[in-house]
């Protein structure tokens, strides 16, 4: 027996972030989040439940894959079997169209691509909602990569209750998300590690709290496409979640100095008039987001930073959605 099928996602950068679970094994998170999608960046996924197959396995970007990476994807296809009543092994075959471990948010797309992929081959038919609470078991904020453009990560409680909706379409606002590589080096601790240290933090409690005001306010200037309103508040809430990564134990830092020379650049320029503001993951690069308008100009200004490396240009972007019968290379 051999089913088969394919699915493409794109990875989001948050504007309300995600950092610590109330569930870690769930990855049901400590507050909601809210993110938009990144069209131009793609992960494709091709899932075979093979009944010949001895192991999962996993080829991503065309290296055989063992250890904790095909932990993580053999634990989301046990689900999936749980799911369906399937007991074969699974190939896994996943493409990214952008690099791996550059601060760019692959899990995201990974396992949103994954979890369309895995559960459609396995004969499951999942509504959106369930797609999005398969796919945030095994990365958090692939929840988001499941609904299309502006998307709502509701915190909720239990499994049921954790999933991400679509608040606005990819055409609402024409943001453009420029993301200045200030290093490719692979970042010292990954998210998961660092979702487990956000309480050893003394003010993770007062960011959790403070959470859904964050999150109004953002969704408010988002669906009025008030600028300025967003970008004090998305700066507002990056510089929270870093100011308890730096304050856990271990403290985390993920800026470099190149980071901090495109924060301060930024906010010179905004105070200046130009619409334009930052957010960081976990990891040094520096997500610069502007009206579309704008983009040529900001991408001209960074250029003539000395820590920028180079810029990928994304807009906002579709769902995760399946690729019938089989995906084209990227
Ligand atoms: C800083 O979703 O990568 O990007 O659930 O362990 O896979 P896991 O974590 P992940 O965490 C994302 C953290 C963040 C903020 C965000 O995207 O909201």
């Amino acid at each position: 027996m051999i089913s088969t099928a394919s699915a493409a996602a794109h990875p989001n950068i948050a504007f309300i972030k995600y950092w610590g679970n109330r569930d870690q094994e769930l990855r049901i998170p400590a507050n909601s989040s809210l993110s938009m999608n990144l069209q131009e960046l793609e992960t494709r996924t091709r899932v075979s439940f093979d009944s010949s197959l001895a192991g999962d396995q996993l080829i991503l970007n065309g290296i055989p894959e063992e250890g904790t990476a095909l932990q993580r994807v053999s634990t989301m296809l046990n689900r999936i079997r749980n799911m369906s009543g399937l007991n074969a092994f699974a190939n896994v075959e996943s493409e990214n169209n952008f690099p791996t471990g550059a601060g760019i948010a692959s899990s995201a797309s990974a396992f949103a691509a994954l979890s369309c992929a895995a559960s459609s081959a396995a004969g499951l038919y999942l509504s959106e909602r369930e797609l999005s609470q398969l796919a945030r078991t095994g990365s958090g904020s692939a929840s988001r990569s499941i609904p299309e453009g502006y998307v709502e990560w509701q915190a909720g409680t239990d499994h049921d209750s954790s999933y991400a909706f679509s608040i606005a379409s990819a055409d609402h606002w024409d943001l453009t998300d420029l993301i200045v590589l200030i290093s490719k080096e692979h970042k010292e601790t990954g998210s998961s590690l660092g979702h487990t240290l956000a309480d050893k933090s003394p003010i993770q409690g007062a960011r959790v709290e403070d959470a859904d005001r964050r999150l109004e306010i953002c969704r408010k200037a988002l669906l009025e496409r008030d600028f300025p309103v967003f970008a004090d508040i998305v700066e507002q809430d990056c510089n929270l979640m870093h100011a308890v990564m730096m304050t856990s134990d271990p403290p985390l830092y993920y800026w470099l100095p190149g980071t901090l020379e495109v924060m301060r650049a930024v906010q010179t320029w905004r105070r200046n008039g130009l619409p334009v503001c930052f957010t960081i993951d976990a990891g040094p690069n520096v997500h610069v987001i502007c009206p579309v308008k704008e983009a040529d100009k900001v991408k001209r200004k960074l250029g003539s930073l000395a820590g920028v490396k180079s810029i990928l240009e994304c807009t906002p972007g579709g769902p995760a959605r399946l690729l019938e019968p089989d995906f084209p290379e990227v």
